[in-house]
């Protein structure tokens, strides 16, 4: 149990300083969050939001699966986004995937037994029609194909129609040098609102 404990002294010892360095910053959150940005990126524990872009509690919301699927059945996302883009209203989404991917890869080698069979159905789809793509260009290529599968997505979509600025962007990290590089798919409705007021 002692790893357990280290957390929640580590927490006591994290919420004393974030309290020194900037006073007021909890009692000022309590009132509301106003992130500007959703996040879906991989559960993977070396792809931590917050800590590679620099980001406070507060500035992002956050939803994370294996592999950064964007599936229109998953119910668990589609709360998230609608709530991120009815409620909280934030003006960037971003897809954020990483090289290396081990669901990626485990699709890769057909490795994938279970419920992850399933979980990576769209991935295996992919995997067929790229034989000879390499990992970290499926891993760029699975971004770059949930970026799409948001821009189609109807909570998306009716944003877009009611003329709101709201950016989809693709983005993959490297764990081996903690980078993120913007894959410069980034989607904006233009042609959505533009087929609204015509
Ligand atoms: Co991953």
């Amino acid at each position: 149990m002692k790893e357990i404990i280290q957390l929640l002294n580590n927490n006591k010892e994290w919420a004393r300083r974030v309290e020194i360095e900037t006073p007021g910053f909890f009692t000022k959150l309590k009132k509301q969050q106003r992130p500007k940005y959703l996040w879906i990126g991989c559960s993977d524990s070396r792809v931590p939001a917050n800590q590679i872009t620099g980001l406070l509690p507060g500035d992002v919301f956050v939803h994370r699966n294996i592999s950064n699927q964007v599936i229109n059945t998953d119910m668990n996302l589609m709360c998230v986004l609608q709530y991120a883009v009815d409620v909280l209203k934030v003006k960037h989404i971003i897809v954020c995937g990483h090289y290396g991917c081990g669901g990626i890869a485990a699709v890769k080698r057909n490795a994938t037994s279970g419920m992850l069979e399933h979980w990576l159905e769209n991935v295996r789809v992919s995997v067929r029609k790229h034989k000879r793509i390499t990992l970290n260009e499926m891993c760029e290529l699975n971004v770059k194909r949930q970026v799409e599968n948001l821009a189609h997505n109807t909570i998306v979509q009716k944003a877009w129609e009611r003329g709101r600025k709201l950016y989809i962007h693709g983005w993959i990290y490297a764990i081996s040098d903690g980078l993120i590089k913007d894959l410069k798919v980034t989607q904006s409705g233009a042609h959505a609102r533009k087929h609204h007021r015509s």
